[in-house]
């Protein structure tokens, strides 16, 4: 493996060298805000996406932001240049660092901690050996499975997911792929790291509140707006689904994936709908690939 580099407070070191403290609230408390961009060819998808949403979790999490746009773009750019994978991902980790608080204060003030700035490049090869999301996902659907819960602050992207973690844990044991969160009005908000959408004949329904504002759900929905295709972003109740005639999850890692059943509730992974929304999808990326998207222009 040839030697890879990061970023920690704008310095640039070997990957392997990387640590973080164990006074750091991100690993205390778990107290991390991230991003995770593709990298196609050398050109990052979505980058300015990413970038704002990881300013907007940095505000609803109160870790204040000690670096500008200028300054991260800068680091992504370098280490895209030096490593020139064929594919890759850009992770941006935000720690809260150490706190200088006393006593038993919680409170995060732009004083009391001690952020750290971790930009990664890492290859990212989708059904490689060494990539658990097998093409048997894209093919046969995913098997979700409702999960009563809500993630805290879940318009912020942390590294918190010890409740999918733990639930999944449970779920992959009786065969199902992954979770499907159910918030306390009984309506359908995420997967455990990807949004959802539902086909109801011409229409692609997808949950309006209290999941994340992922960068691939807001890709589709302009596909969506492109083709034609009526889209309802609104509450959907978990008692609405047997009416849905199919349904598949986003993510950036991931792009599209089909979903055979949430539940006892089941449907066709090779919807034409879906496919439509994929091919469309695949374009958007093919054009970031061939230099539509440059660091310059995200
Ligand atoms: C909880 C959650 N929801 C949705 C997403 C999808 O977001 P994006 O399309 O920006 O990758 C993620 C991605 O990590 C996630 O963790």
């Amino acid at each position: 493996m040839p030697q890879t580099f990061a970023f920690v407070n704008g310095r640039q070191i070997p990957e392997q060298d990387v640590r973080i403290g164990l006074d750091d609230f991100g690993f205390i408390r778990g107290n991390t805000v991230f991003e995770l961009a593709r990298v196609y060819g050398e050109h990052p998808f979505e980058l300015t996406a990413h970038l704002d949403r990881l300013e907007a979790s940095l505000r609803l999490c109160h870790i204040p932001q000690r670096f500008t746009r200028q300054e991260l773009k800068a680091q992504i750019s370098a280490l895209i240049r030096t490593h020139k994978f064929a594919d890759s991902v850009i992770k941006i980790y935000v720690t809260q660092g150490a706190t200088k608080a006393t006593g038993y204060s919680l409170g995060i003030t732009a004083t009391s901690c001690d952020p750290q700035l971790i930009v990664l490049n890492q290859p990212f090869t989708p059904f490689s050996a060494d990539y658990p999301y097998h093409e048997r996902y894209y093919k046969e659907g995913l098997k979700l499975a409702s999960l009563h819960a809500e993630r805290p602050l879940a318009a912020a992207k942390t590294t918190s997911y010890i409740q999918a973690t733990a639930a999944s844990s449970e779920h992959l044991a009786d065969g199902m792929d992954d979770i499907l969160y159910i918030n306390s009005h009984g309506c359908v908000t995420e997967s455990s790291r990807s949004n959802i959408f539902f086909t109801r004949g011409a229409h692609i329904i997808t949950p309006a509140h209290g999941m994340l504002d992922g960068i691939t759900r807001r890709v589709v929905l302009d596909i969506l707006t492109e083709l034609n295709i009526p889209a309802e972003v609104r509450d959907v109740p978990l008692t609405e689904l047997p009416k849905m005639d199919g349904g598949f999850t986003t993510a950036s890692t991931t792009e599209i994936v089909p979903v055979q059943s949430v539940d006892t509730i089941r449907w066709q992974a090779d919807n034409a709908l879906i496919q439509r929304i994929r091919t469309a999808f695949a374009a958007r990326v093919a054009a970031c690939r061939g230099a539509g998207t440059s660091l310059k222009t995200a």
